[in-house]
């Protein structure tokens, strides 16, 4: 399957297809460039040898795995890579990885000598759902996540599902959380298809459907003027609660992204019947339904979150499936009652 991104000069086109990592060369040029392909270390090995033996020219840098490596040193570790590589305006980056390698070599892209190349080849649910399209690259400065950053549109998004096969089961899950969002703002049939199907057996059209949501509002609204905001659903608590409670360095038994924006999700679901039908779903997938926090923690990085502007925060609310409100909320008043919503009692 082929979708197009339409983002005027900025355009690109989305391939979804299995095996289509072993025919790149022949979606894009190899030959005629250096190419640098960026993995990290858990990514299994075969995938960027497998690139790079398409490649005239071509080296692999890879990263240790974690969202640890989403941050300056690991930023520097790609650019250094990149210089003594000896890589020009004309090269190309490829990520092939999950989010984290694709926030972080597509930084890497759209910064070194000004901007070069970007390919996108995720191996994640959660990449291939979402974190590949859309253009947004990011660092993170210690617990402010994704503060360094830049719109840098790929040249292309390959998407292999076939890479998943060797996908933790727990990571399988976790991307499925980015898709239930899209499903809960903009596509009931979506989120139904997780009430009645199975998310291994019908793995390609979730992540098709994602795509189309995402790309939908993408197009709208590029570069995060109004529309796109509500791609942040559940992002608001959910990185609140990813500060608080997330993977990182030694915090080795912290949830996932996605798990945290499953929980930053359920607060924001107005209508209860709905909130009972996507715990129920959470349940039914493995993901949190529930979760013990931090509360005044979580309330703490909020307020010193990005989004924030003065002493209220703009959220977006799920009032009815496949419908979404932004909502402008005092910090004060207003979200500690949220966060009480969303965490045990
Ligand atoms: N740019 C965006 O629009 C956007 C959107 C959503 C999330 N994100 C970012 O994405 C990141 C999370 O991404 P993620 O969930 O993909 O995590 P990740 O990139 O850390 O990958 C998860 C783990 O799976 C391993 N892995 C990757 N592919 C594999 C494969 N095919 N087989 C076996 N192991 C594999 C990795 O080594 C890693 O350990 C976060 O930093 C988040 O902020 C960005
Ligand atoms: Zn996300």
């Amino acid at each position: 399957m082929k979708l197009t991104m339409n983002l005027a000069q900025n355009s690109y086109d989305i391939i979804l297809k299995r095996g289509a990592l072993g025919n790149l060369r022949h979606l894009a040029d190899l030959t005629h460039r250096k190419v640098m392909i960026v993995t990290d270390s858990g990514v299994p090995a075969q995938y960027a040898l497998g690139v790079k033996a398409q490649c005239a020219d071509g080296a692999v840098c890879t990263i240790p795995q974690g969202e640890g490596s989403k941050s300056v040193k690991g930023y520097t570790q790609v650019l250094q890579a990149m210089l003594d590589f000896g890589m020009d305006r004309s090269s190309l980056v490829i990520a092939l990885g999950g989010g984290v390698v694709g926030d972080l070599a597509g930084f890497a892209a759209a910064t070194y000598m000004r901007g070069i190349d970007f390919i996108n080849c995720p191996t994640t649910t959660l990449s291939q759902i979402d974190s590949s399209i859309g253009g947004k690259t990011a660092i993170d400065l210690g617990d402010a996540k994704n503060i360094v950053g830049a719109f840098w549109q790929p040249k292309l998004v390959v998407i292999d599902p076939d890479t998943l096969d060797t996908l933790p089961r727990r990571h399988y899950v976790n991307g499925m959380a980015e898709a239930i969002k899209a499903g809960l703002i903009c596509d009931a049939q979506l989120f139904q298809l997780f009430e009645t199907g199975d998310i291994y057996a019908d793995g390609e059209e979730i992540i098709y459907k994602s795509l189309l949501v995402k790309k939908h509002v993408v197009e709208r609204d590029e570069k995060e003027n109004g529309e796109r905001k509500i791609l942040n659903f559940g992002h608001t608590i959910g990185h609140g609660i990813e500060a608080v409670k997330g993977v990182k360095g030694r915090r080795t038994n912290g949830l996932y992204h996605g798990e945290c924006v499953a929980l930053g999700m359920l607060p924001m679901i107005q209508d209860r019947e709905l909130a009972k039908r996507t715990r129920a779903l959470y349940r039914k997938i493995g993901l949190p339904a529930r979760c013990s926090y931090n509360k005044e923690k979580v309330l703490e990085y909020m307020k010193h979150d990005k989004k924030s502007a003065g002493d209220s925060i703009t959220v977006v609310k799920v009032p009815g499936l496949g419908c979404w409100r932004m909502e402008k909320i005092s910090l004060e008043k207003d979200l500690p009652a949220l966060i009480g919503l969303g965490a045990k009692e």
